[in-house]
């Protein structure tokens, strides 16, 4: 059990509140965690900005880890930003940090089983599925040739995902096996989804809705010039009050992946049924920010630190 930490600044001021460990992809940390930092800090944390990459396990260490900036002692709560691209033994190693910062006690936002799921889309998409969800016909296999004879049996367009894959990097469409591409490109699995536009659309849309400790925050209607409406490729973001449909969907994809905040992607098919498209547990609210009068970073804050007090008070 972590104990409060009262620390001493440079000037000499002691300070109490939760020591919080933001973890971020590089050293000063992007636009969203700098508004966190200043969130967290108004509201009485002392925050130190990190990467997972810079952590350590280590037996020396009364923790057992080195966390930069807490001397081999525990943070009381960590935010995790992001976890930043690696090897498969980087991405291990970081996970199993936040595993193990979650053993000791630690509060930590989203924590590596929401993330692993999460980052993972065919486990997702399982997820989704297995509450009950509806989510767009998907088949995930490994090899080329098993890709192939899923496409040579089905006659309509796929859209395909790399399985980490983000803002609509690396997202593509396939008209056929013949469009497949390498295993080199795609790490030998092939995430294969119904493409769900009609042949003849000029309006590409969908939802992103945000959901932070089990309500929904706000959500934006994404409007692109092309199939893929990821504001990072480029959509319109705008404002939207989402019906209840949504909302529900939204909260409902968050319960079946188990995540404490979390960007939810909602698509409507030819037929206007509404599906859950993907979770994101690092979700960027840039695009979102720029369409609500909400201060996301500070109810992200507020939310991130009333859990971490409860887990402190256990
Ligand atoms: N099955 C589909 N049919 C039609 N359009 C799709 C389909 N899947 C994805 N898209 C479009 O491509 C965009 C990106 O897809 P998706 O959200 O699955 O991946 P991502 O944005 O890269 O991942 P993440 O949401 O985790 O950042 C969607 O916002 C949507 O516009
Ligand atoms: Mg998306």
């Amino acid at each position: 059990m972590n104990k409060p930490v009262t620390t001493t600044d440079v000037s000499g001021a002691t300070r109490s509140g939760p020591r919080i460990a933001l973890f971020v992809e590089d050293g000063s940390g992007d636009w969203h965690a700098r508004r966190l930092r200043t969130a967290m800090e108004a509201r009485g944390a002392t925050v130190v900005t990190t990467t997972l990459s810079g952590c350590a396990f280590d037996t020396s260490c009364p923790s057992g880890m080195d966390i930069p900036g807490f001397d081999g002692l525990l943070p009381d709560g960590a935010f995790v930003r992001s976890v930043s691209t690696g090897t498969l033994e980087q991405i291990t190693f970081r996970l199993g940090i936040l595993h193990a910062l979650r053993a000791s006690g630690v509060r930590v936002w989203n924590d590596a089983r929401a993330i692993e799921r999460c980052v993972d889309k065919s486990t997702a998409t399982f997820l989704f599925q297995r509450a009950g969800l509806a989510t767009p016909p998907t088949r995930v296999v490994e090899t080329r040739e098993r890709a192939h004879g899923h496409l040579a049996g089905n006659a309509r367009p796929f859209v395909l995902k790399p399985l980490f894959g983000s803002q609509g990097n690396g997202v593509r469409r396939a008209n056929g096996p013949d469009e497949l591409p390498s295993p080199e490109d795609v790490g030998s699995v092939y995430y294969m989804q119904h493409y769900l536009r009609a042949p003849d659309a000029t309006v590409f849309e969908d939802w992103r809705v945000f959901v932070c400790n089990k309500r929904v925050l706000a959500a934006m209607l994404r409007r692109g010039k092309s199939w893929i409406t990821n504001v990072h490729q480029g959509a319109e973001p705008i404002a939207h009050e989402p019906c209840e449909e949504m909302v529900q969907t939204a909260l409902a994809a968050v319960a079946a992946v188990g995540v404490d905040y979390a960007g939810i992607d909602l698509i409507r098919d030819e037929s206007g049924r509404l599906m859950v498209l993907e979770i994101n547990s690092n979700p960027a609210w840039k695009g979102l920010q720029s369409v609500t009068d909400l201060d996301i970073a500070d109810i992200l804050a507020h939310d991130f630190l009333q859990s971490v007090a409860e887990a402190r008070a256990r």
